[in-house]
């Protein structure tokens, strides 16, 4: 096999520049979402452009949510973007979900206090829509679930799989679905081809919490993690939870799958990756979008994404926190937590606030490579935290460990999602699954 690359953009959310983006309608809206709106114009085309300087690399992949929130105009203006690409060499595959058509007068625009409907992209207009980015020369395709596999190269071949599932609580893929998936799989590696996979909604969950999130994986993952490595799956991208993340499943038959979920194009940290595959091997690297044209009241790109992120998190711990418990985490220093709860914290971090280090581990699990590991004074402090917290965690798990295994043992749980010892949620080099060649 002919070594190949292609750059992957999840999530890119765009919403229209046509659009009315401004007032007390849309600052509401946008300060419990962690991804960019108004800018989404500025950010795309800043990181289209980065992609696109780079001439060796012609295709491109995009598992869905591709605009805001369902608005024809965003498709059209998206879409036009994508044709730009193309004009300049660019292959793009694309599939689309839950956020790309409109369900009951959803779609808006935003002027002072107000939401005003625009128009809506009905969820069975899409496919044709889209047709030049992935369906229309595909080599198979199931059209019901707006699914399709391309041939990316001689050898390769792209699994594209919808799973919008009923576009209510099950997000999956259907039975007929799955059998026509496998069937695929098989026909390939009979071919001796490479096969691999991309959904919107990530295969596996990428972090102890996300177990307990049922948005945050196809709602059947197990099932159908077991069933996709058992047929000679190995590789699968995903997007939708806008983090970085590259999270593995080893089937009992031994067969393993790995998710490499990008983060959003439009959100902290507006990653994407490149993805180079070998004969044996996926080479994985990510970026992030540098800069682009928008006020960014004096702050660089990365600490606007980050800005942003932060307040969407201050302000969902001030929808969830008891008053008295946030004003604490606002007030106190480790110091201070420490001095109350009778532990001591390293000195190079004793005058940080508990509130912007609980904000900054939430940001942490999105960003990925998760950098509290052993031996650094966050993790020391947060193991002796959990100690003196364990009268209480304890009754959360002997009330809730049976039902969810992962909270059987909180303070595991908790430290395993502040520090990734294996530090490849951006660059790794994974081993693909060659025996079909
Ligand atoms: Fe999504
Ligand atoms: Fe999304």
């Amino acid at each position: 096999m002919k070594n190949i690359s292609f750059y992957l953009v999840t999530d890119p959310h765009y919403y229209d520049s046509s659009f009315k983006r401004t007032g007390k309608a849309y600052e509401e809206r946008s300060i419990t979402d962690q991804k960019c709106v108004a800018e989404t114009p500025a950010i795309i085309d800043a990181g289209f452009a980065q992609i696109a300087k780079d001439k060796d690399t012609d295709m491109i992949l995009i598992p869905g949510d591709l605009v805001y929130r369902g608005e024809y105009q965003s498709h059209v203006g998206f879409r036009d973007r994508l044709y730009k690409l193309r004009e300049q060499g660019k292959r793009i595959y694309l599939i689309t979900a839950r956020h790309d058509y409109c369900e009951d007068g959803e779609p808006v625009e935003f002027e002072d206090d107000k939401l005003l409907p625009v128009k809506g992209m009905p969820r069975a207009e899409l496919r044709d829509f889209y047709k030049d980015f992935g369906f229309a020369d595909a080599v198979s395709e199931h059209k019901e679930s707006m699914s399709y596999v391309a041939q990316l190269s001689d050898g390769v071949r792209l699994l594209a799989l919808n799973c919008d599932g009923d576009c209510k609580d099950f997000k999956g893929l259907w039975e007929n679905q799955l059998a026509w998936a496998l069937e695929q799989i098989k026909e390939a590696h009979d071919a001796r081809q490479y096969i691999f996979a991309m959904t919107h909604y990530p295969l596996l969950p990428f972090s102890p919490i996300m177990h307990l999130i049922g948005d945050a994986h196809l709602t059947d993952w197990e099932q159908t993690a077991q069933k996709l490595a058992d047929a000679g799956l190995d590789l699968i991208f995903t997007g939708h939870m806008h983090a970085q993340a590259v999270t593995e499943y080893t089937t009992e038959k031994g067969n393993r799958i790995t998710d490499v979920q990008t983060g959003c194009f439009v959100g902290c940290p507006c990653a994407y990756r490149k993805v180079t595959l070998t004969d044996s091997t996926a080479e994985i690297q990510s970026y992030t979008v540098q800069d682009f044209a928008y006020d960014k009241q004096g702050k660089t790109a990365k600490e606007y994404f980050a800005w942003r992120f932060n307040r969407m998190i201050d302000r969902k711990m001030d929808e969830i926190l008891p008053k008295p418990a946030k004003k604490l985490l606002d007030k106190f220093t480790l110091k201070k937590l420490g001095r109350l709860l009778c532990f001591r914290v390293d000195k190079s971090i004793e005058n940080r606030l508990a509130k912007d280090i609980g904000i900054e581990l939430v940001r942490n699990i999105f960003i990925g490579n998760e950098p509290y590991v052993k031996d650094t004074p966050i993790y020391e402090a947060m193991q002796k935290l959990l100690k003196r917290l364990h009268p209480v965690t304890h009754i959360v798990e002997k009330k809730m460990g049976a039902k969810n295994p992962v909270l059987s043992d909180i303070d595991t749980f908790i430290l395993s999602m502040i520090g990734d010892e294996r530090q490849r949620d951006y660059d790794t080099v994974l081993e693909i699954n060659h025996h079909c060649r």
